[in-house]
């Protein structure tokens, strides 16, 4: 079966069993801090495990996009060295939202795999949990019998919490899992070692293909384990290995999943695969991998950077060049080339990153290029550092990690190019340099996070700000302390509330909580997956009281005017642009708006004025806000609504259209009744974030009125001082006139008066012992006028020694200039002979054999500092 047939089969045996086939989440997770990428096809349904929030479909089965490279699940070192570890891959799953249980995810597991896929029976075992005591979780008996119904019991193996109790992070929902294993072994090599004894041992061909996790339990930040209200079924099969199995391959990058893009590599380098190399083949693992996870995360809205999730991205990217730059000998961009190939292989199944292969490809292009450009000067620092180390033949600890940190280079980079030069690198100082890097980082993000305490469970969260700023009942249900660099900070959740939570860009609302007659101001609300986390001041002396909460609504209304012209503003750079000129991100408060939207040129500022001109009079028709709340999304999509990649839209979405045929999004965030009352749009700024993305900035209503008031006020100054001219720009543009012409003239009068000059001087020369001294005091006013003067004539006159003072700028100035040859032949020096002479101006300097200057405090002296050189000389 070729790959797309296998990902099909799944689906499609799920759709029979009543599953809803959703598509995949974007890889990019955006509304909950405690994980930064999708790691397993459970995240994007973490709320319904947890009970904040009810499953409209109580199955569901999809192929989820997951990446593994930070926290607790992180295979990056692993990518490359083996056959069949991944940075980004597909994970198939099936879930059950407090629906069926073990029974049929067995059941199913074992049908899917021996009937439609076809394993035959003898070569698949089952694990089990074996129980914990310190959790104190009794052996999964239910699961073992339920097994025992198709498998003999020599492979049914119990395994302890390492193996077989699936969790998601450090916190979140868990439970204990069951895996199905496959033994690829020859029939002879099966005859000789029984399977049963390799699994879990990291036999290559024996090996776990999916994962079926009994979630039933809450780990909370304390480790305790809390029972959930409800249980569920959440099952994972890596689909890569899943096709390397069913293909017969002991590698997944054998599969036809990388096929193309190793002969797409393969052309490109001039190299080929052949699975027998060490560093080549790792390259060409590394790179085929790295590309996916790259390329689809970028796609996602990720774009790389220096921080967070973006730095990560450029870390996998830095590391694919890396390896096609060392060991396939390529020192030419080839990455954004591979998205094309990958683009294509997955138009059908992650559309996101055909749509947009441009944007992707180039952002790619762009970081290899600087990438590669760094690599170069690495290599001349570790070349610099040879050099330097010629003798010892030693790099140190610190040095390497001066190279990873400032260079990218990691440590093996640096000893792979010291060892081919002969020399050590000490891995220990590296080491020791790196984790105190990573314990600084620690101690800057040191964040605790204390665990809920619960009022009330059963609630579920309903946010009613949209229709109302006021609640005047509702009831904290849950509320904890987080400290965030030492400082305490007090969260509480409540049952209904009209805060908005920052989210798609838009900040949230602030405002106040009354419980009673006590007062407590909201500073900021925040959003953690379904959850509103408003964040007080302190805590309230009563937490079960009933409360009212209060928005600021000044603060709301300016930030509706914000978010609507922004939509607004999207729609004009349609018209203007063209329809490539999506959003990439966006940040709104009270006070501004930032756009974030993918185009690759400078947007011009005739193309600038025409947004605003039909942002404005967007705003002039008064055009009333059209809010569809819950639609499905299918109805959305027809009716032309704009969908953003990298957005995770549930299967009713909320649809906001300022005039049906201008602007028309899917869109969470609050709005104004009728554009007008923006009543202005003013961009302030434009410019470039990243490669194919550009920025404005605006503001509107108060603020843009603010801003134009100081520019004109501005203007109306330069006016006043032009004495009211018709034109501004014009005036000013004379004075730029006049003042080039004047400049000129000064030029050209200083330069007659400079040749005069020169003429007078040259009449003061004395010859002594064949020295032509030339003393005098110059009537010049500026340093480098003077210096010119000394110089033309120290060259005209020959075997000259000047000596010059001059009053520059109100303060006395000495200088001397020696021509070069008595410098050598006589040892005159310009530097000796200005200290001596600059004692007669109280001050001092210095400079060279063949020219220096002083300056002093005491000009009345200048006059005997000038005469003093013929006695010195
Ligand atoms: N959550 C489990 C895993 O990631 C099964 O989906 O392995």
């Amino acid at each position: 079966m070729k790959s797309h047939e296998i990902r099909s089969k799944f689906l499609e045996f799920f759709e029979s069993k009543q599953h809803k086939i959703v598509p995949s989440a974007p890889l990019v997770n955006k509304d909950d801090p405690s994980l930064m990428f999708i790691n397993a096809g459970m995240n994007p349904f973490k709320d319904f495990f947890l009970g904040n929030k009810e499953a409209v479909d109580k199955r569901v089965a999809d192929t989820q996009k997951c990446l593994r490279v930070s926290g607790k699940h992180n295979d990056l070192e692993e990518v490359g060295v083996d056959g069949y570890h991944h940075t980004m891959f597909e994970m198939l799953g099936n879930w059950s939202f407090g629906d069926y249980f073990k029974k049929e995810a067995i059941e199913w597991a074992w049908e899917l795999l021996t009937e439609v896929y076809k394993i035959p029976k003898d070569r698949l075992y089952a694990s089990y949990f074996g129980g914990d005591e310190k959790d104190g979780l009794a052996p999964d008996e239910e699961a073992k019998a339920l097994w025992e119904q198709v498998l003999p019991p020599q492979r049914i193996l119990p395994y302890d919490k390492k193996d077989n109790f699936w969790e998601m992070g450090d916190t979140g929902p868990c439970g204990p899992c069951s895996e199905i294993h496959l033994d690829m072994r020859t029939d002879k090599e099966r005859k000789k070692v029984d399977g049963a004894s390799l699994v879990n041992a990291d036999h290559p061909e024996v090996i776990e293909i999916w994962n079926l996790v009994f979630i039933q339990f809450e780990r909370k930040a304390d480790s305790s384990l809390v029972e959930l209200p409800a249980k569920h079924i959440d099952t994972g099969m890596g689909f890569e290995r899943l096709c390397m199995a069913l293909q017969g391959k002991i590698s997944s990058y054998d599969t036809d999943i990388f096929k193309e893009l190793i002969d797409f590599l393969e052309d490109a380098t001039d190299k080929k695969y052949k699975g027998t190399q060490k560093k080549k083949d790792m390259a060409f693992r590394v790179i085929v991998d790295h590309v996916r996870a790259v390329a689809f995360t970028i796609a996602d809205g990720q774009l790389p950077s220096n921080t967070g999730a973006g730095y990560v991205i450029r870390r996998i990217l830095r590391r694919a060049v890396r390896y096609y730059y060392s060991f396939l000998d390529t020192k030419k961009p080839i990455i954004h080339d591979l998205t094309k190939v990958l683009a294509k292989k997955y138009k059908d199944v992650f559309p996101e990153l055909y749509a947009q292969l441009d944007f992707v490809s180039n952002v790619i292009l762009k970081e290899e290029e600087s990438f590669l450009r760094t690599l170069g000067s690495g290599i001349d620092r570790l070349e610099d550092l040879m050099k330097r180390e010629k003798k010892s033949k030693a790099i140190s600890g610190r040095d390497a990690f001066e190279l990873y940190d400032t260079y990218g280079f990691p440590f093996d980079l640096t000893s792979l190019i010291a060892s081919e030069n002969g020399y050590d690198v000490d891995e220990k100082g590296f080491d020791a340099a790196l984790e105190e890097q990573k314990a600084r980082s620690r101690k800057d993000a040191a964040k605790q996070v204390g665990d809920w305490l619960v009022l009330d469970d059963g609630e579920e969260v309903e946010f009613v700000g949209y229709d109302n700023l006021i609640v005047p009942d509702a009831q904290v249900i849950k509320y904890r302390t987080v400290k965030v660099k030492k400082k305490d900070q007090y969260q509480v959740v409540l049952n209904r509330t009209p805060f908005y939570a920052e989210s798609g860009g838009q900040k949230g609302d602030s405002g106040l909580l009354w419980f009673g007659d006590e007062k407590i101001p909201v500073l900021d609300t925040q959003k953690e997956n379904d959850l509103i986390i408003h964040i007080v001041k302190n805590f309230p002396r009563d937490i079960s009281s009933t409360v009212k909460a209060e928005v600021n609504g000044k603060k709301r209304a300016a930030t509706s005017k914000n978010h609507t012209a922004v939509h607004l503003m999207h729609a004009a750079l349609h018209q203007v642009l063209g329809s490539h000129a999506l959003q990439k991100g966006q940040d709104l408060d009270d006070r501004k708006l930032r756009f974030d939207f993918t185009h690759f040129a400078k947007v011009t500022d005739e193309e600038l004025a025409k947004v605003e001109t039909i942002v404005n009079q967007k705003i002039r028709e008064n055009i009333p806000l059209e809010e569809n709340r819950y639609m499905p999304i299918e109805e959305a999509k027809e009716s032309g609504a704009l969908m953003l990649f990298g957005e995770k839209y549930g299967e009713l979405v909320r649809m906001i259209t300022f005039d049906a045929d201008f602007s028309r999004e899917l869109c969470g965030g609050t709005h104004v009744p009728s554009t007008g009352h923006i009543g202005l749009f003013k961009i302030t700024a434009e410019s470039s974030v990243a490669a194919g993305v550009r920025r404005i900035e605006a503001v509107t209503a108060d603020q843009a009125e603010a801003y134009l008031n100081k520019e004109l006020a501005e203007l109306e100054a330069v006016r006043a001082l032009f004495k009211n001219p018709k034109n501004v720009a014009a005036s000013v543009a004379k004075l730029q006139e006049e003042n080039k012409a004047l400049q000129k003239e000064i030029d050209r009068l200083q330069a007659a008066q400079a040749s005069a000059l020169q003429d007078q001087l040259k009449a003061k020369i004395k010859a002594i012992n064949g020295v032509n001294l030339l003393a005098a005091k110059v009537p010049i006013n500026d340093a480098k006028a003077l210096k010119t003067l000394a110089y033309n004539l120290k060259d005209e006159i020959g075997n000259a020694v000047i000596v010059f003072g001059a009053e520059v700028k109100g303060r006395p100035q000495l200088l001397v200039a020696i021509s070069d040859e008595l410098t050598k032949d006589n040892g005159l020096n310009a530097g000796k002979m200005i200290r001596e002479l600059a004692k007669h101006i109280k001050g001092g300097g210095g400079g060279q054999a063949f020219f220096a200057t002083a300056g002093g405090k005491d000009a009345s002296g200048l006059d005997t500092a000038v005469a003093a050189a013929e006695a010195l000389l």
